[in-house]
């Protein structure tokens, strides 16, 4: 068998063996329920496979989306145990009238990937032709109002109105919980007496504890979660009283990408109100990252919003203005030099040049430690999308080759370690997977 043959057939096993038949689990153990970001990855691997599978898992997704337009960063499959905090830590129902009585939600979000999801997945189905096209097709304009209700929750919800950058109020929100982007604005989260007590499910699942957030973080992470409920999920109390409180250029990024195509696709449908709506998000939220590239590093900065401090920290997520796309030529440029270069994926001692999740020159690097350092292909995946996306064709393609080598051990890990080639964090994760497949199609079209 070919190598990429057996790339493809393990990947596609692991979707398969991840499936509960309605869900992908975003791992088996680790995290046995339907991540929103994850989801939305996980579908565009599957479409390369199966796209009546790939259409499922977005539906399943989206039925867990409440009534003012959210799509919650957790749905919950009720036959799983095992991940911690469950449905009884958020009671999202309880607290919000917007939440599903079913399937249980958490109450925060995840970066809204989906619309880019659907795009790929049309592409993918465009390119089979025939009755799977036409069934896409008719899919996707039915899923349209719901992904529109997304955008427009996030717009009227989310969006800060002095930076113009999303509002998070959990790091969790991000995907990328433990970042140094985030240790100026935890550090000022007081953890409160009345913090209920728990026990970690996530640390048996790793070979290594050093490899997941720390007992410090978690203890924030748990109180964020409370005064979430105590808010009753509502942005408008937690703009008053969370602790917790960023304009996140990483997320606004994604936004901004993903109202675009949403723009695009909402034309195609003939609704061109709602299109010139959504390209006016996406117009507002590109301006947003735009003007927070900190002139000295060339990244995008997050802001701290109860403070009004930026937050300049060196992690992957400072490449946010190539995932918006729209660059002017010299800018990205800029970008990605920096993004091949010595404090990133061309550092001298990386195991492979891929750009790890925070700079290995940051004084904050952790190697091991989730998104303090280690390489993530899921992560890899956006950059790859996104540099196709702005004719950046040639680097694209090195860094699919590259991440494609880096999972020839066939591990499908969460992260790799950037200097071992270590697998860490849950093996066989989904979205790793997916990534996979998507790269492989990719090399077999170009
Ligand atoms: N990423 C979080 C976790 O580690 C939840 O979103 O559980």
């Amino acid at each position: 068998m070919s190598e990429s043959l057996s790339l493809a057939a393990r990947a596609a096993y692991i979707l398969r063996d991840n499936s509960t038949g309605l869900i992908t689990k975003a791992s088996p153990t680790l995290y046995p329920h339907q991540w929103s970001w994850d989801a939305a990855f996980n579908a565009i691997g599957l479409a390369t496979v199966d796209l009546p599978r790939a259409r499922l898992e977005l539906d399943a997704l989206f039925a867990g989306q409440w009534r003012n337009g959210m799509v919650p960063h957790i749905v919950f499959d009720p036959a799983a145990d095992g991940y911690w905090p469950g449905p009884a830590q958020w009671q999202c129902a309880r607290f919000n009238e917007d939440a599903p009585a079913a399937p249980a939600t958490s109450g925060i979000i995840d970066p809204p990937v989906h619309a880019i999801a659907v795009d790929r997945i049309l592409a993918v189905a465009a390119a089979k032709g025939g009755r799977e096209d036409e069934l896409t097709l008719g899919w996707a304009a039915h899923l349209y109002p719901k992904l529109l209700a997304w955008h427009r929750f996030l717009a009227r919800d989310r969006t800060d109105k002095s930076t113009g950058l999303i509002t998070l109020f959990h790091g969790w929100e991000s995907g990328t919980d433990n970042s140094p982007r985030w240790d100026i604005p935890y550090g000022n989260v007081l953890v409160g007496p009345d913090l209920p007590a728990y026990t970690r499910r996530d640390k048996a699942h790793v070979s290594s504890v050093g490899q997941r957030p720390t007992d410090r973080e978690y203890d924030r992470y748990l109180w964020l979660v409370e005064e979430a409920k105590e808010a009753g999920y509502d942005a408008g109390l937690l703009r008053e009283s969370g602790s917790f409180q960023v304009g996140d250029v990483l997320f606004t990024a994604i936004y901004a990408a993903a109202s675009d195509l949403l723009a695009s696709f909402a034309a195609r449908l003939r609704k061109p109100d709602d299109a010139a709506e959504l390209k006016d998000y996406a117009a507002q939220a590109r301006a947003a990252v735009f003007c927070h590239v900190d002139e000295a590093s060339g990244l995008a900065a997050d802001v701290d919003l109860r403070t009004g401090s930026w937050l300049r920290t060196e992690t992957v997520a400072g490449f946010a203005p190539l995932i918006a796309g729209g660059m002017p030529r010299y800018l990205r440029q800029r970008l990605v030099t920096l993004l091949t270069g010595p404090r990133w994926a061309g550092h001298p001692a990386l195991k492979w040049p891929l750009p790890p999740s925070t700079s290995p020159c940051s004084p904050a690097f952790n190697p091991e430690c989730y998104w303090r350092g280690p390489v993530w292909p899921v992560f890899t995946w956006l950059l790859t999308w996104a540099l196709h996306r702005s004719g950046e064709h040639a680097l694209a393609a090195r860094l699919r080759e590259t991440s494609l080598e880096q999972l020839g051990d066939e591990t499908y890990a969460e992260y790799y370690h950037p200097m071992t080639g270590a697998p860490l964090g849950s093996l066989n994760q989904s979205w790793t997977a997916a990534a996979a497949l998507d790269w492989l199609l990719d090399r077999e079209a170009a």
